[in-house]
């Protein structure tokens, strides 16, 4: 199973679910491949943000190693599935697919609601790493299958 993570910056939510499902997936030794990207291009080759990285380690997931890389098309090929985090997101993939097997790919990660950017809002990063990791925890349950 490959799986990747999409939001807009590729530093904070993002890397949280990558990191988080390819922890959880390790610990089962399903050999999953979990990446990350965003759609947005400023932080490529950066680390996550520091409060991402405090938060993970916080509960036992090092992110720290991660690097931000943009989604391009020629990502989609690589994927069984594509997770992005909120509608904007949503639509900025969707606009490069360039087929319906490509658009298939693509869902919100929480399936009808949207992780908030926590960017702008220190408060936001622990509701969003519990809401991540609840997710990733059902994503394992229903993919491995
Ligand atoms: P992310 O958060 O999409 O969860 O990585 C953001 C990170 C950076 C910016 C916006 C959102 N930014 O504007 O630089």
């Amino acid at each position: 199973m490959k799986i990747l993570m999409v939001c807009l910056g590729n530093i904070c939510r993002s890397p949280l679910a990558h990191g988080i499902l390819q922890h959880i997936a390790d610990s089962k030794n399903l050999g999953w491949e979990i990446d990350s990207a965003g759609t947005g291009d400023w932080h490529i080759g950066q680390c996550p943000d520091r409060r991402s990285i405090a938060v993970a380690k916080k509960y036992g997931v090092d992110i720290s190693t991660q690097k931000a890389q943009h989604f391009t098309e020629k990502l989609f090929d690589k994927y069984n599935h594509i997770l992005v985090m909120d509608r904007q997101n949503y639509k900025d993939v969707i606009r490069l697919a360039k087929n319906e097997e490509q658009k298939a790919k693509v869902s919100l990660f929480l399936e009808d609601d949207i992780v908030p950017d926590p960017y702008y809002d220190d408060a936001l990063f622990e509701p969003v790493y519990k809401m991540v990791e609840k997710r990733c925890q059902d994503l394992i349950s229903k993919l491995s299958k």
